[in-house]
């Protein structure tokens, strides 16, 4: 019998790592494969139409968690995916990224010997203030396999002590569906449709709780955003984090829709996005998504953070840290317009070709635990 993988997503970014992996798995014969949703992400713009843009298949199982605070949430995925594992069990349980998801999935696993592989290990921001920071640590853990997007990765599993047998450079599977999708992205025009046809503008999102869960800070920067709008049109893909949190802060007026200068759209699908930010002529952003497709796209990026866990995307990429200092955005963004910034290098597998690289690693993997 053909061994089954369960391949494990719940939040926005997971899936656009997702699709290519499955796509590398459907030519693998030697392993099958089961979605398994675990429902952290549930608005229709946050997952459906993911799904639908990437040509992913129906998930096989959805576990519909929802939001809570970050015990409920991870405690929810736990319980709810060891019971599916108790009824069918795979015969390895692949996660992505840094999300709670990721997290949850691979302790409900390793627990009960059902082995984890880590598609995005071994990145490290070294700020342990960082959900994710501690997400990825913790999976990378208790991971057998780690699949590693970039080179920093391997050298800080090696750190950690890792065994070299346990870690593969795979590169990016976020790329490959960069590449695959922008065709139909450029042909999208979603800028054109909001009125942006020929002249410069920006693209920005934000939904770190550095960035939006304190009053102050977010208020200082939606200000800032609108004062940069009038140097250039910025579109503003609102996270439904963000838009929580301004409404609770009294800050929601600054983000209305409708304005001119400041343009508040609701969440993006992935087509839209990618088109958004492939004609921009610059990124502000908390999202390591999108330091890593502007990036590969030379779109200069200005990240609203002080660290990175994906550090090739400053050294070799178009990205620059600039935190949430006013000053420092400010003085970065007039960099970008008189066109002081790096065009960017390529980075090392960051080619298209990563999901075929995961799939054949996964396979080789599970046949040797099968031989074991
Ligand atoms: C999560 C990930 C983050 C990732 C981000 C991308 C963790 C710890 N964080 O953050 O790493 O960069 O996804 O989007 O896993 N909400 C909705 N609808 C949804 C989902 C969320 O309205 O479909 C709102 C809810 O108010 C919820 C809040 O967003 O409480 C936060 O959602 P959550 O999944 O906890 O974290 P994100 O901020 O989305």
């Amino acid at each position: 019998m053909t061994p089954i993988l369960d391949l494990v997503a719940g939040a926005r970014p997971n899936f656009m790592k997702l699709a290519p992996v499955v796509r590398g798995l459907v030519t693998e014969d030697r392993v099958g494969f089961r979605i398994v949703h675990t429902g952290q992400h549930y608005d229709p713009s946050m997952t459906d139409v993911f799904f639908e843009e990437l040509g992913i298949p129906a998930p096989d199982v959805h576990l519909d968690v929802g939001s809570g605070s970050h015990g409920v949430q991870t405690a929810r995925i736990i319980e709810r995916y060891e019971m599916q594992l108790m009824d069918r069990r795979p015969a390895g349980t692949v996660v992505f990224g840094d999300v709670n998801s990721t997290v949850a999935c691979a302790l409900a696993a390793v627990k009960l010997g059902v082995p984890v592989a880590h598609v995005e290990a071994g990145l490290r921001s070294f700020d342990r203030t960082m959900p994710e920071e501690i997400n990825r640590l913790l999976t990378d853990a208790m991971a057998d396999l780690l699949l590693v997007s970039e080179a920093s990765g391997v050298l800080n599993l090696r750190r950690e002590g890792v065994d070299d047998s346990k870690v593969s450079l795979v590169g990016n599977v976020m790329i490959d569906t960069l590449l695959s999708q922008l065709p139909a992205a450029r042909e999208r025009g979603t800028p054109a449709h909001l009125g942006l046809d020929g002249g410069p503008y920006g693209y920005v999102t934000l939904h770190r709780p550095s960035n939006v869960d304190d009053p102050d800070t977010l208020c200082t920067l939606l200000n800032l955003l609108h004062e940069l709008a009038r140097k250039m049109p910025l579109v503003f893909a609102v996270h439904p984090r963000t838009l929580a949190g301004a409404t609770r802060m009294k800050l929601g007026s600054l983000i209305a829709e409708g304005q001119r200068g400041l343009i508040c759209l609701g969440p993006q699908s992935y087509l839209d996005s990618l088109s958004l930010l492939s004609g921009a002529a610059i990124i502000l952003t908390d999202s390591g998504g999108l330091q890593e497709e502007s990036s590969v796209l030379h779109v200069p990026c200005l990240t609203l953070r002080e660290n990175t866990e994906r550090p090739a995307t400053v050294t070799l990429g178009t990205s620059r840290l600039v935190g949430n200092d006013p000053a420092r955005i400010r003085a970065a963004f007039d960099d970008v317009l008189s066109g002081q910034w790096p065009k960017g290098e390529a980075i090392p597998l960051w080619d298209g070709k990563a999901g075929e690289r995961v799939a054949a690693e996964l396979a080789a993997w599970i046949g040797r635990r099968h031989h074991l």
